[in-house]
């Protein structure tokens, strides 16, 4: 059993996380129950800030908030010195509303509207991460109108692909992301916003995949750009005072996955961007990363309560839990991998071989295959780890089941920071087609 930051097994054989016992949590707030390790969020937040201090680097980690957003992991960024990436205008609202300053965010999209853009120039935002020959329209036409200037960096793909699955992967030439590097399309778009009065260019973003294992695909992106840097130096006598190298450091869900330290990932961007800034006799770009999953991931764990069973004699025997593909898409989007235990038996051995069913009515629902535990009963509680990113963020109301609560834990207190949806929030944005007909009108 290998157990994430702060969790541990009890005296009562029970999973403590934050030095909370989760069997509390499950009294309290119910399952399914989204629980963050408050101390391995900041654990890893300080250790890629540090590293770039270290190293004397200027820098921004942006937490890459289409991870988990919400209004509480917001500040708690903010707490730790984080920059913020926002995808969205719903992104970009939470962030303004838990009180982000506005000047550390930066808006990604390959459509943002014009509704989204105008009000990030209105927030006055960091910077917008322009994607698209239409975007560059837009934000000429509406910070002219609105008279304002805008920081961007241009979005580029290098033709990159970072190991790792197909379905998460963004970096490839082949991607509706961003501006190719190679075909001339990355100098058309310098070159309409190069000398535009409003917008200026700060550098070049890249994002070459997720859950990546190794340093070499960033090596690899950050020399092409540079190859072009080379060339755009002659040619417009521009070289990039920011250069942002996205995210998707890797991160260990199952005992398969066997991530690097991320100040290795770092250490060796620092050294590649060195070396070339320095062939090249310019500045040191400020280097920009947007980590999600290795922020939040690992210090997420579900928490559900079994319930039916069924078995198939000599094929398989399923577990059913509380939640499934609406509070965690991920296994079943693209076959995802977890591992769990039962939380109030972890001294329990497992003695059997169960596959772990979700409650959505899609036998595609399957949380996890072939999962060692101790015999379960119903009402045991199973805590599912790693899955902090893109879990609550992917959370869903197919079937209309309600979206679970999130607790943050830290020092043996636990505080809500999501609260578990309920009915009446099911039917909240609902119009009647009858009046009438209405349970309340009755
Ligand atoms: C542009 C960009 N930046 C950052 C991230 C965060 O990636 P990860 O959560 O793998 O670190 C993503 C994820 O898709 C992305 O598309």
């Amino acid at each position: 059993m290998y157990l994430h930051g702060t969790s541990r097994v009890n005296e009562k054989g029970h999973l403590e996380i934050g030095g909370v016992d989760t069997v509390d949590l499950v009294e309290q707030y119910g399952t399914p129950l989204y629980v963050y390790d408050v101390a391995l969020i900041r654990k890893r937040a300080r250790e890629f800030k540090n590293t770039f201090e270290e190293l004397g680097i200027k820098a921004q980690v942006a937490y890459a908030s289409k991870a988990f957003s919400s209004i509480a992991i917001v500040q708690l960024a903010h707490e730790e010195g984080l920059s913020l990436d926002v995808v969205s205008g719903g992104e970009l609202y939470t962030a303004l509303k838990a009180g982000f300053p506005p000047n550390k965010i930066h808006f990604h999209g390959n459509n943002k509207s014009v509704e989204e853009i105008t009000m990030a120039l209105e927030a006055k935002i960091g910077c917008i991460v322009v994607d698209n020959f239409h975007e560059i329209d837009l934000l000429k036409e509406l910070t002219k109108q609105l008279s304002q200037k805008v920081d961007i960096l241009l979005r580029v793909t290098p033709g990159v692909e970072a190991h790792t699955h197909d379905y998460i992967t963004t970096g490839q030439e082949d991607s509706k992301f961003g501006f190719d590097l190679h075909n001339g399309q990355i100098e058309n778009a310098i070159e309409l916003v190069l000398h535009d009065p409003h917008i200026h260019l700060l550098g070049i973003h890249c994002h070459i995949g997720s859950q990546i294992f190794e340093t070499k695909g960033f090596v690899l992106a950050t020399e092409k750009i540079f190859r072009k840097i080379a060339e755009w130096k002659e040619r417009y006598s521009f070289t990039p005072n920011v250069l942002n190298l996205g995210g998707g450091f890797g991160i260990r869900y199952t005992k398969d996955d066997d991530p690097l330290p991320m100040k290795v990932y770092v250490e060796k961007m620092v050294e590649v961007v060195k070396e070339h800034s320095q062939q090249l006799n310019i500045d040191l770009p400020e280097i920009w990363i947007e980590p999600g999953r290795s922020l939040v991931g690992d210090a997420g764990t579900t928490l559900y309560t079994i319930g039916s069973q069924k078995n198939v004699p000599d094929i398989r025997k399923y577990l059913a839990i509380d939640g499934g593909m609406s509070d965690n898409i991920r296994p079943a989007l693209y076959q995802a991998k977890y591992e769990a235990v039962l939380a109030n038996r972890l001294n329990d051995k497992p003695n059997e071989t169960v596959s772990i069913a979700g409650k959505c009515c899609e036998s595609g629902d399957m949380l996890i295959w072939d999962l060692p535990l101790p015999e379960a009963k119903t009402g045991d509680i199973l805590a599912v780890f790693c899955t902090g990113a893109y879990g609550y963020s992917m959370a869903n109301n197919y079937n209309r089941i309600c979206r679970p609560a999130v607790v943050f834990v830290e020092n043996g207190e636990a505080k809500l920071v999501i609260r578990r949806e309920s009915y009446e929030d099911l039917v909240h944005l609902d119009l009647p087609l009858h009046t009438e007909m209405l349970a309340s009108a009755k």
